[in-house]
């Protein structure tokens, strides 16, 4: 095996500068250098904010902080050759725009393709979509409900079509809940040098054992988080990718430089403190045993499945209502009434890949939770009643 970024990266993309401003080399002084408004912004309230002034483009003291929070985590790969650091960190607006950027970095417009593994997050095949890039599938195994990465599967597909560039793995998966073994994703790193394997980790502190620390011994290896779900900050949209210091090196030359707001990064260093990091350890502890009381109180219900379709090692499950293999009808009529009648939304996910007459159901607050319930069994069983 012999990884080349260089052959992976689209050419005009690789040789990228990362964009410099005179701050970089001067943040003191006088600043007349990037056009910003000297006064102050316009509301009273926030004259002393520095709110006129553009942010940090290079975020080195979060990147950092976080670096080294997965280092600490990292009980399981002993023997890599260095920790993380901050140069293997790229920041984006939520994960969203990671996704979006790697797939710019490495897929040549209406030429070449990624793969993903249904069922799974959308927005891989919206980001190639949007850059015109085609999307190959090889499901995940549904047949045991244990939604792994059909792993010789991916890598025969891979090897057959070098036009595949990236491999989206999503790891605890969405809708599935289920984290996608590392030995698996290893095997699928170690017999591919064409393209990238980018594991999508926006759920991994429910359940542990992130792969970021891999990307110093896999050079094609990105691994994608978010402090939208754990953290509990969706509203700040700050997404993590963590690459080799190369590939990270590629994706900040590429972003643009100050997508990273002010107030976004005081938030997320705040998040990083050890006392918050602790508390949002706490609620992923909380959020287990919610989540099970949700799976027994719900799995026990008449036209509801025994055991939850997929994993746990999320903050959601995933549930089967109907007979046989599942009913999407009851599943919808499920889903709407209890958004309009019981004011509690969830989601539909009867279309997706395995999940015939599925309901995909965020775990909430314990109050929220008791609500659920309570409407849950109430409509369903109106709805199977005649
Ligand atoms: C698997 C997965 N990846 C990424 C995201 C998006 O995360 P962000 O809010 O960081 O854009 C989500 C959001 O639901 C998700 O489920």
């Amino acid at each position: 095996m012999t990884f080349d970024l260089a052959k992976i990266i689209r050419p005009k993309i690789y040789n990228l500068e990362p964009y410099r401003c005179a701050r970089d080399d001067f943040k003191d002084g006088i600043l007349l250098d990037a056009n910003e408004n000297p006064y102050g912004p316009t509301q009273p309230g926030l004259k002393e904010s520095g709110l006129n002034r553009y942010p940090d483009p290079h975020q080195i003291e979060f990147k950092t902080a976080m670096a080294e929070f997965r280092n600490g985590e990292n009980h399981d790969y002993k023997g890599l050759p260095h920790p993380l650091a901050a140069e293997n960190l790229c920041l984006g607006v939520g994960s969203d725009e990671s996704i979006d950027a790697i797939i710019r970095a490495c897929c040549v417009p209406a030429k070449e393709k990624i793969l993903v593994l249904p069922p799974t997050y959308s927005m891989y095949s919206v980001c190639a979509h949007v850059n015109d890039i085609e999307v190959v599938e090889c499901p995940l195994i549904t047949d045991d409900n244990s939604f792994q990465a059909n792993t010789d599967e991916v890598i025969r597909t891979v090897q057959r079509d070098p036009s595949i560039k990236l491999v989206f793995i999503t790891s605890p998966g969405n809708p599935t809940g289920a984290k996608v073994e590392t030995s698996r994703i290893e095997k699928i790193l170690q017999n591919w040098d064409r393209g990238m394997v980018v594991v999508d980790e926006a759920y991994i502190d429910f359940c542990g054992g992130s792969t970021a620390p891999l990307v110093t011994k896999y050079p094609n290896l990105c691994v994608l988080q978010t402090l939208s779900k754990s953290f509990g900050l969706a509203g700040i949209r700050l997404g993590i990718t963590f690459a080799s210091k190369e590939m990270a090196r590629v994706l900040n030359s590429m972003k643009a430089p100050y997508n990273i707001s002010s107030l976004t990064s005081e938030y997320a260093l705040n998040a990083i403190r050890p006392d918050n990091l602790k508390i949002m350890k706490q609620r992923a502890n909380e959020n287990e045993m919610e989540q099970n009381r949700l799976v027994k109180e719900l799995t026990s219900l008449p036209n509801v499945h025994k055991e939850p379709v997929g994993g746990l090692d999320t903050n959601f499950i995933l549930l089967k209502v109907g007979s046989g293999d599942g009913d999407n009808d009851l599943a919808k009529k499920l889903y709407y009434k209890l958004a309009t009648e019981s004011g509690v939304v969830v989601r539909y996910r009867g279309s997706e890949l395995g999940c015939t007459g599925c309901l995909r159901i965020t775990v909430g607050t314990k109050e929220e939770n008791d609500t659920l319930v309570k409407e849950f069994a109430k409509l369903l069983s109106q709805l199977t009643s005649n």
